[in-house]
């Protein structure tokens, strides 16, 4: 079964009374275990399709179905919990928490859920990013490297089902993004998520299962491993 679907997903944004259609009728089943990449040019709708998979934003029409559950309907409250427990987020500008160390970036989600050994499970985040000897590093004193790979530790602290990036190298040179792609396609297959990444690169595309070419909102192109 699919842990993420997408079924004739449409999302109208409004703005100066002029409808725009950045999601035009998409359906998509993303499996356990799989790398899906989304491509396509500036403002085809790649991060609202990114934020209505990760229950960031409703559909307009259309229905998103996250581990089963459907997101449209939910409540507020609901789709907090939905996002909180079953997806992971990667974004390209790390968006950590400058105050924080590294281990307490990752460890945050934890806390604030009140679930126990929040220390221990986030060293072991951090350990399966290779970061665990920079735990007490602050965000300034890491690569960008090094951050993305803090802020993947964290997306994956509470075993979400779905693992979302967007354009998780776009900060980020050929060397240190093609390694930040490695550990997202090794981190997808060890855990079981079901991985979108929404991506400028060439290597991205070329190590999917899937790659997914965005035109107008909608899947102009489709081309399996
Ligand atoms: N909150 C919003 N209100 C109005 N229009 C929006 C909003 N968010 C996005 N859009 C419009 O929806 C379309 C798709 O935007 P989206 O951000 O999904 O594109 P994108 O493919 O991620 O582009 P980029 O590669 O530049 O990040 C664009 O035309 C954009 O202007
Ligand atoms: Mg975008």
């Amino acid at each position: 079964m699919a842990l993420l679907e997408l079924r004739n997903v449409v999302k109208d944004y409004v703005s100066d009374g002029q409808r725009v259609r950045a999601v035009d009728g998409i359906s998509l089943a993303v499996a356990a275990g799989e790398f899906v990449a989304v491509i396509g040019r500036s403002g085809c709708g790649k991060s609202t399709l990114l934020n209505l998979a990760g229950a960031m934003d409703f559909p307009s029409s259309g229905d998103v179905f996250i581990d089963g559950q459907k997101t449209s309907g939910a409540s507020d409250q609901q789709l907090t919990q939905l996002r909180r427990s079953k997806v992971g987020f990667v974004f390209q500008s790390f968006q950590l928490l400058h105050t924080l160390s590294a281990v307490e970036n990752v460890e945050l989600p934890l806390l604030l859920a009140g679930r126990p050994k929040a220390r221990e499970h986030a060293l072991s985040r951090l350990h399966s990013v290779h970061l665990e000897v920079l735990e007490h590093r602050f965000p300034h004193q890491l690569s960008g490297g090094q951050m993305q790979r803090v802020a993947i530790a964290r997306a994956l602290i509470n075993s979400p089902k779905v693992l979302l990036a967007d354009e998780p190298t776009g900060n980020l040179d050929t060397s240190t993004g093609s390694a930040i792609l490695e550990i997202l396609l090794r981190l997808t297959r060890e855990q079981n998520t079901a991985t979108i990444i929404v991506t400028h690169s060439a290597e991205a595309a070329e190590i999917a299962d899937l790659v997914i070419t965005l035109r107008d909102g909608k899947i102009a192109g489709i081309k399996r491993k």
